[in-house]
């Protein structure tokens, strides 16, 4: 069978995992797969890394439907591959890889990767560790499975993690004891552990045990996984100590192969206590310690929706058609329109506004909606004899009805306006459940900002009176001028406003 009529397959199998379970069981084992572009993307760099024509024995400690197997056998060849072991913990997704892996090498453990019996010492390891870990927070693990995990780590390494670690800490630390020495490394991972106090223990197992070869982080606007809201990074690392002139390369944009910024940084230069991210961006600002709005958060275009005045409509309108609730997701309105700064949420999570407006979002095949929903379908027909199907954002969604899977925002930022006393633009506290369209950008608490709200939630509010308060100038300095005063922000230009009063506050707090 080609690898490709393979991976049609394992894709459709997936889908149906995936669709088989709410949004909410899948955050609890981090079920979130490898897109096949982007697997097929980080294992072609991999191969460039490995010694040509060497046979590897790889791993894949937490293998799902195998979207790593196949992209290492397209990189590869199944000829190099010595053996492939994989562990996945979850019943029905080991059922599901095991069929369609039946005609190929596989050794899969059904099991839990941090409690698997360790190989005898003897027994050779993985010359390739490939995995994209559970990405499962800190305070969704258990205060036992916590204290297991970190005497686990100790035992297996000696290094003491942070108790606000995520998952995939300890997934990585704990595959050091299945790794070859000299054996190649690469882990998807969320890109906090770069920032945040917490990942200092990572970085400085990092730093001194492993040679870092490559850490690519993509643009934290293209969020890689639909769904789940984490800037994601690849790093490549072998098991051997650093030569003391080794180099580390720092890329980043969303191509792996041909990167936007490609900086290489001495590895003996790298201090665990500070902040990696910096190494991303240019050699002028790595001595600027000002946190920038970007730092705070993941700042994101709202939504396109390919036709707002066909899936944008009042509630009321839209109950009024009998359209089903469970396909109306509500939405700010344009700005303009918004006479707030903060809006409040009714026990729904619709914008307590005079007009709340609604998203039709449906995620039902065609078949579905014709039989479940005739109101709903006779709504879509009127737009198809439209002609939106085939308008350009529609048509490349699937179907063509299918809106982008986003968070509500807890806070937004206007994405245009015109300068009246400096101020162009307004910074909007969202307590409602309502998704944003592109005339706002969307703000998403991340690194420590995130870590600061887990322990005081009410503190966005102070957050968003600094923001409302920010001084003009700042603001105006990132954003681009056209004429007539009409200003536009951009994510990229909103992440670089300085952000002063973060740090101070935050010693404050502190003290
Ligand atoms: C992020 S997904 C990656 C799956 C696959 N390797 C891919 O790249 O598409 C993480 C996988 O790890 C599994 N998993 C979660 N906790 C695990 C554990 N403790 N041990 C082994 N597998 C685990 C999940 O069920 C899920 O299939």
């Amino acid at each position: 069978m080609s690898v490709q009529i393979f991976e049609a397959a394992r894709l459709e199998a997936q889908k149906r995992l995936d669709e088989a379970r709410p949004h909410k069981e899948r955050n609890r084992l981090g079920q979130f797969a490898t897109p096949p572009s982007l697997a097929r993307a980080i294992m072609e760099e991999t191969a460039r890394m490995l010694p040509s024509r060497s046979k590897v024995r790889v791993l894949d400690p937490a293998f799902g439907t195998g979207a790593f197997y196949t992209a290492t056998l397209e990189a590869l060849g199944q000829a190099r591959l010595e053996g492939v072991r994989g562990v996945e913990v979850d019943d029905e997704v080991v059922r599901v890889a095991r069929s369609l892996w039946s005609h190929l090498p596989l050794e899969l453990t059904h099991g839990d990767f941090s409690r698997l019996e360790l190989p005898h010492f003897e027994a050779p390891r993985a010359d390739l560790v490939v995995c994209n870990p559970p990405y499962v927070r800190h305070h969704h693990l258990s205060k036992e499975d916590k204290a297991r995990l970190r005497q686990e780590v100790i035992d297996r390494t000696g290094v003491v993690l942070s108790g606000l670690s995520g998952f995939y800490a300890y997934f990585l630390l704990l595959a050091d004891a299945w790794w070859a020495a000299d054996g190649l490394g690469v882990w998807l991972l969320p890109g906090e552990y770069l920032e945040v106090n917490y990942g200092r223990a990572v970085k400085r197992y990092l730093s001194t045990r492993t040679t870092i070869v490559r850490v690519h982080r993509f643009d934290p606007d293209d969020c890689q996984f639909d769904g789940v809201l984490v800037s994601s990074t690849v790093l490549w690392i072998r098991k051997s100590p650093p030569s003391a002139r080794h180099k580390v390369r720092f890329t980043s944009g969303n191509d792996i192969s041909a990167p936007e910024h490609d900086f290489r940084v001495p590895q003996r230069k790298l201090d665990p206590d500070e902040k990696w991210t910096r190494h991303f961006t240019q050699v002028e600002v790595v001595d600027d310690k000002v946190p920038r709005l970007g730092d705070l958060f993941t700042i994101r275009r709202g939504m396109a929706t390919g036709a707002n005045p066909f899936f944008i409509l009042k509630r009321q309108e839209a109950l009024e058609k009998g359209l089903p609730s469970e396909c109306l997701t509500p939405v700010l309105p344009s700005p303009r329109h918004l006479k707030v700064d903060c809006v409040e949420g009714d026990a729904d999570g619709h914008p307590v506004l005079d007009e709340p407006l609604v998203l039709v979002d449906c995620r039902q095949s065609p078949e579905v909606v014709e039989s479940k929903w005739p109101a709903l379908w006779a709504y879509f027909e009127q737009g198809a004899a439209q002609g939106l199907p085939e308008r350009y954002l529609c048509s490349r969604r699937e179907p063509w009805y299918t809106q982008e899977r986003r968070d509500p925002p807890p806070l937004v930022c206007t994405y245009m306006g015109r300068s009246k006393d400096g101020k162009a633009f307004r910074f909007i506290r969202n307590r409602s459940q309502a998704l944003a369209t592109n005339a706002y950008l969307m703000l998403y608490p991340k690194g420590l900002l995130a870590v600061r709200l887990q322990e005081d939630p009410g503190w966005i509010d102070v957050v968003w009176e600094h923001l409302s308060q920010l001084d003009a100038a700042s603001m105006l300095n990132q954003g681009r001028a056209y004429g007539g005063g009409l200003r536009k922000m951009e994510p990229k230009e909103l992440r670089q406003v300085p952000v002063p009063w973060f740090e101070t506050q935050t010693e404050k707090k502190k003290g």
